[in-house]
């Protein structure tokens, strides 16, 4: 992804979660800005902390069956747990890994945190190989702010 392409991307997430009516609107907004704007972007979905576990939100992509991952569990669970972005360049590679579909190759989670507290994470998966780099990072982590403004209103 270029710096040009990231930066329109983030302006546009930006504008419509701003512009959601409520935090289930600016996810789903998120989610299809996303899924749409970023061709890699295999499936992306939105996970939120209830208790001990991760429950999928809004998502676009194959079903999951992981619709519930404990803290600590899976790529999703272990971002949660150290509260902070994790990028897998080959999952199968990955003893953590729980699988979502057999054609994912690779995958970046992003906490979304109002302070120390872990609100939810961003998701997503990628057909390709070593998929995410430091531009993906650059562009999810700002995204996953404004989610967890909104967020934080409920
Ligand atoms: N792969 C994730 C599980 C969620 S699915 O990819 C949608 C993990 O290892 O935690």
């Amino acid at each position: 992804m270029t710096d040009l392409d990231r930066d329109g991307l983030l302006t546009a997430i930006r504008s419509a979660i701003s512009a959601a009516p409520n935090a289930q609107g600016a996810m789903q907004q998120a989610v299809r800005l996303l899924k749409d704007g970023v061709p890699y972007y295999t499936w992306v979905g939105i996970y939120l902390l209830d208790g001990n576990e991760l429950v999928l939100g809004p998502y676009l992509g194959k079903p999951s069956p992981h619709t519930r991952i404990p803290l600590g569990r899976g790529i999703c669970g272990a971002a949660a747990a150290e509260k902070t972005t994790i990028i897998v360049d080959d999952v199968n590679a990955d003893p953590r890994y729980l699988a979502c579909s057999v054609e994912t190759k690779s995958e970046i989670v992003v906490p979304i945190l109002q302070g120390s507290n872990v609100l939810g994470e961003i998701d997503i998966d990628s057909d390709r190989p070593a998929a995410f780099r430091d531009s993906d990072r650059q562009l999810l982590e700002p995204v996953a702010a404004l989610l967890a403004e909104r967020l934080a209103e409920v």
